[in-house]
């Protein structure tokens, strides 16, 4: 499916739909009439394969407890192989209602209290919150860039493990919110230095299938061959690529048995929930059928960053935009046009637009927004247009 054919079927207005994005602006901005630009989800249906999928469901009118169907597994597991060459067992998988909410259990069972828990920054904010809030410490390493393309910087990494003595680390796969698809290599080297170390691994591969070159996407399950598999968890979830966060289900993947082991008996003391019938029913579905749907929803990604990318750098051309490799968050680095210290009052009162402060992903975030591009050409026009009137404004 081409762009066009994308939009023409998929787009959809969320105001006054009970959307965290639209309708909930106040809580975090202060302020309602914002373009918003923030929340990682979409103004796209999910593909009609799985609209069709829960509604038969539904029609069947009876939602007693549920198990994950078969066809779940196959689907997804055809999927990742056929487009990653994932291989995946089905006694590794385990549910979730959300990777955030399986991330919390991964750190109650991967650390104890206090322990030192390492993050690449700037990245997602819940990893810092989820590792706070269960009262670890939380360790940083911060990523290097230079015009806006970052890399990990492996010398730090180790220090920082040594330093303080990291028992795990959280990683971002494809990194959010710097745009990049980490390849083999820099994953390899990231990994052995934590199996050398025995610091263990989360990787948070919710951005998978969020493509924008042709960079192969690696996940960690098969780094140098499954190398590093009992070391590590894989979390992952069918919401970011087909916009389904409210159906709550998510994946947490683990190959090693004793850890596997553990994980059960946390949850059963935790009675942690374990997804939706409707939420697996509509991911079977799209990931059955909507190959199509996200070619479509990957071009209209791409057309929407280089139109952003192409008006504000003619127009400001100091402005540094992270290349895209993977994710629909485009990291852009205002600081030589926006005083960072003004950058938040600038955007919302000026701009009037709500997107994602650089510096909730950590402090050297500062200077910088997130834009969410996964939404119709016609709301990024209305914010770019907005976004440049108010750089002029506030260079006269
Ligand atoms: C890296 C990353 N992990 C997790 C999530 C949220 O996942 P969930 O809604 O399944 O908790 C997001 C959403 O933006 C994300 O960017």
């Amino acid at each position: 499916m081409n762009k066009q054919e994308f939009l023409a079927e998929y787009a959809v207005a969320r105001k006054n739909t009970d959307s965290v994005k639209w309708d909930n602006l106040k809580e975090t901005f202060d302020a309602e009439d914002l373009l918003p630009l923030w929340v990682a989800d979409t103004e796209f249906k999910a593909p009609k394969e799985a609209l069709e999928a829960m509604t038969k469901r539904i029609a069947h009118g009876a939602f007693g407890y549920s198990l994950t169907p078969d066809a779940y597994f196959e689907a997804y597991f055809k999927w990742q192989k056929e487009r990653y060459g994932i291989e995946l067992h089905r006694e590794w998988m385990r549910f979730g209602t959300g990777v955030v909410q399986s991330l919390s259990t991964l750190v109650n069972l991967l650390t104890q209290k206090d322990d030192a828990v390492l993050v690449l920054q700037p990245v997602y904010y819940p990893f810092m919150k989820v590792i706070e809030n269960n009262e670890r410490k939380l360790v940083v390493s911060e990523l290097k860039h230079e015009a806006g393309v970052y890399s990990m910087d492996p010398a730090d990494i180790e220090a920082k493990i040594t330093e303080e003595q990291v028992k795990l680390l959280i990683l971002c796969s494809p990194h959010n919110p710097v745009g990049r698809v980490w390849s083999e290599a820099e994953l390899a080297e990231l990994l052995e230095l934590c199996r050398q170390k025995q610091v263990l691994v989360i990787a948070d591969e919710i951005h998978h299938d969020l493509l924008l070159t042709d960079k192969p996407f690696v996940s960690a399950l098969e780094v140098s061959e499954g190398k590093y598999r009992d070391n590590l968890v894989v979390v992952d979830a069918p919401s970011k690529t087909f916009n389904m966060a409210a159906l709550q289900n998510s994946h947490v993947i683990i190959p090693n048995p004793q850890m596997r082991q553990r994980y059960d008996k946390l949850v059963e003391r935790l009675a942690a929930p374990a997804g939706s019938i409707l939420g697996k029913v509509a991911a079977a579905a799209a990931y059955e059928h909507g190959a199509s749907w996200l070619k479509g929803l990957l071009e209209t990604i791409q057309a929407n960053y280089d139109y952003v990318k192409e008006k504000l750098t003619k127009a400001y051309p100091q402005i540094v935009i992270s290349p895209l490799e993977g994710t629909y968050l485009m990291w852009i680095d205002l600081s030589a046009v926006v005083d960072p210290a003004k950058l938040e009052i600038f955007i919302k009162n000026k701009a009037g637009l709500a997107v994602d402060f650089g510096t909730w992903f950590g402090a050297s975030g500062a200077g910088h927004i997130r834009v969410n591009l996964a939404t119709t050409p016609e709301n990024i026009e209305r914010a770019v247009t907005a976004l440049v009137k108010a750089l002029d404004e506030n260079q006269s």
